[in-house]
């Protein structure tokens, strides 16, 4: 991807936000070292929970000052791409197992001016993307099993992102669960660029320093 900032990324998951209090929590990412907002979208098919959907979403749009990077843990996904790219989104990330025709689906994400990616559950091998990898602008790799915020990390995690990083040198390698200022510096020198954070920076007493924290490991 051109035009990025030279240190890590950083997604914050709001997801973790209050949604009680959504306009402050998109303020509040507005005005950190934040680079995307990372929105997580559950359809309780794919995964055994829902998130929120297009209203939410459409709020958020209103107050985010900052790239929106959609995750989309949905079956279908190609089914709304459209609906997200009017939404705002410019990475849409779609899952491997969700998608029996990826091709077509990265496609039609990029036909649309997005940045296309494709998300690894935690038991999918890398080498699944042999294919598709030099097609696609991200692979998120998936610390946890996803559905869920607040779960453990994954330490096989270290090991996929070294693989993907032998399969391309350009790819963005985003991660996505369990992420703190613990592993965060792990999963950069493995090859990570991007790391998505939900309960870690929301749940912290200082959201704006938990994520310039991040920013500067
Ligand atoms: C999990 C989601 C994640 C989640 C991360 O299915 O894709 O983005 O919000 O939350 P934490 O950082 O709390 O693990
Ligand atoms: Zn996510």
């Amino acid at each position: 991807m051109s035009s990025l900032p030279s240190g890590a990324i950083i997604a914050p998951s709001v997801l973790a936000a209050d949604f009680a209090n959504l306009q402050r929590d998109c303020e509040m990412l507005n005005v950190s070292q934040a680079d995307w907002f990372h929105i997580d979208i559950m359809d309780g098919v794919f995964v055994p929970n829902i998130s929120f959907g297009m209203p939410v979403l459409e709020a958020i749009q209103r107050h985010a000052k900052k790239p929106l990077d959609v995750h989309l843990m949905i079956v279908q996904p190609e089914r709304y791409l459209e609906t997200f790219k009017k939404l705002g989104a410019e990475i849409i990330t779609v899952h491997y197992e969700a998608c029996p025709h990826l091709h077509r689906t990265i496609q039609q994400i990029k036909d649309l001016g997005c940045k296309a990616g494709v998300a690894l559950n935690p038991h999918t091998p890398v080498n699944v993307l042999e294919d598709i990898i030099h097609d696609i602008d991200m692979v998120l790799v998936m610390s946890v099993n996803p559905g869920f915020g607040g779960q453990r990390f994954i330490e096989h995690t270290y090991e996929k992102v070294r693989k993907v990083r032998q399969m391309s040198d350009t790819v963005m390698i985003e991660i996505d669960g369990g992420v703190t200022s613990k592993n965060a510096k792990q999963l950069v020198d493995a090859g990570a660029k991007a790391l998505v954070a939900g309960s870690f920076v929301f749940s912290s007493e200082n959201p704006i320093q938990t994520i310039a924290d991040l920013k500067n490991i």
